[in-house]
């Protein structure tokens, strides 16, 4: 008898694993919605994705919906409206850090993921500093694909050659060599439309402030308002004199003023590494030897970083088909196949030594920055602050491009450092 039911007690065991098996290796059908802004010339890395989705999942309809528009700019708004109107896709781009977390975790709109983590161990593979950017109350709530640096001047190694100017490795220095650069019939530093502006100036802020006093906009210990602001606003305000800021910018996308660099309209650039996508992928280029790269002026062994990120949106109408998709973004097949196109390094720790070969000179120089710089929150993508903090941030731009006043504009980011509540 007790052999009997010893015998039984086996065999729903083994029918009980057989069972959560199946459920896994289940096929899966239905729709899977992806929403995010990597949409033309920024499409090729998800696109490798979703194909790799495709060849696992064959009965699955993935649907990629994308809206135009560098770092999301037209594709938050779009989703803002989706996500409050009840109509959330399966799953949606999101930047780590308080994008997600100040937004919509906070808002009860994202589901709690942590079940996927456990089981595939990633707790293992995933930087502690970008873990801490998916987490509230201990609870995960998206997977990083990447980690994208900011803090980054492009510029044609040839063309600096032929001009004779060194790449600036202060502000000073560069505002010392704009007027040579202005006299060959150059743009020393060429911006596009309004965001690239903001992205410009977090690196100003950067270079000014260095990494602590960037960090302690955050926690409330720098005053937003005060003399160490006014001087950023202030060196900010010189450098904007070195650009195209009164000329075409606002018509240029960030693809657009890339090409001017890369056709001598203009000495220097200050854009995320998806610019080394965009020069790689797009048009071609070899880093070190048809362009090059550096840390942006007075930022030398900082990182600052961003991570693109999805998650399971609360209402998701195809939950399962999104599980089957994050648990792809975060294996190393998947890291491995997004990232050498997209120009940013793995978020995992262990995926560049998977498959050295696939990363070139610049990915392979930003992962060992990425290992050994101090480390600091992206503001206009979404890691240091929240999206009502950003929303009005361009209103902080719009007064100290009106006014021209650094005061005016540091008194103004003082009172948005309150209303949003991203100041520590
Ligand atoms: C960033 C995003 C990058 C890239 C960039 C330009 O916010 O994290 O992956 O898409 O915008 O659009």
């Amino acid at each position: 008898m007790k052999q009997r039911i010893a015998f039984l007690c086996i065999l729903a065991l083994l029918l009980a694993v057989g069972s959560f098996a199946n459920a896994q290796d289940e096929e899966l059908t239905g729709e899977l919605e992806i929403f995010s802004w990597w949409a033309g010339d920024e499409g090729p890395a998800l696109e490798a994705l979703i194909d790799l989705y495709g060849e696992m999942h064959p009965d699955v309809e993935v649907i990629n919906a994308t809206v135009t528009g560098g770092s999301g700019v037209n594709a938050r708004a779009v989703l803002k409206t989706r996500m409050l109107g009840g109509d959330p896709p399966d799953s949606f781009q999101v930047h780590a850090g308080e994008e997600l977390t100040g937004t919509w975790v906070v808002a009860d709109r994202m589901e709690d993921i942590t079940f996927i983590f456990e089981e595939e161990g990633w707790y293992d593979v995933f930087p502690q500093d970008l873990l801490d950017a998916l987490v509230v109350d201990g609870a995960i709530y998206s997977v990083p694909v990447n980690i994208h640096r900011s803090n980054v001047m492009w510029y044609m190694v040839d063309n600096v050659e032929e001009w004779g100017i060194d790449v600036p490795t202060t502000w000073a220095e560069f505002l010392d060599v704009c007027p040579t650069i202005q006299e060959a019939g150059v743009v020393p530093l060429v911006v596009g439309e309004a965001w690239t502006v903001n992205h410009l100036w977090e690196s100003v802020a950067l270079g000014v402030l260095g990494p602590e006093g960037w960090n302690s906009i955050w926690t409330g210990e720098l005053d937003p308002a005060g003399a160490e602001m006014v001087e950023v606003w202030e060196t900010f305000g010189d450098i904007l004199a070195c650009t195209n800021m009164d000329v075409d910018a606002s018509g240029l996308s960030w693809q657009q003023a890339t090409d001017a660099v890369i056709e001598g309209d203009a000495a220097f650039n200050i854009m995320g590494d998806w610019a080394a996508g965009y020069l790689t992928t797009t048009q071609g280029l070899e880093p070190d030897v048809d362009y090059g790269y550096a840390a942006s002026p007075g930022t030398d062994g900082v990182f600052m970083w961003l991570s693109d990120s999805f998650g399971l949106p609360v209402g998701a109408p195809h939950p399962d088909n999104t599980v089957a998709w994050l648990r792809l973004l975060g294996s190393l097949e998947g890291q491995n196949t997004f990232n050498p196109l997209k120009g940013s390094i793995p978020a995992r720790t262990d995926a560049v030594d998977a498959e050295p070969d696939l990363y070139n000179a610049y990915l392979q120089s930003t992962a060992a920055d990425w290992s050994e710089d101090v480390l600091v929150g992206s503001l206009a993508h979404g890691t240091a602050a929240n999206e009502r903090f950003m929303g009005e941030f361009n209103q902080v731009m719009e007064i100290f491009l009106a006014s021209g006043s650094a005061e005016a504009a540091a008194s103004a980011m003082g009172a948005v450092c309150i209303q949003s509540g991203a100041c520590g």
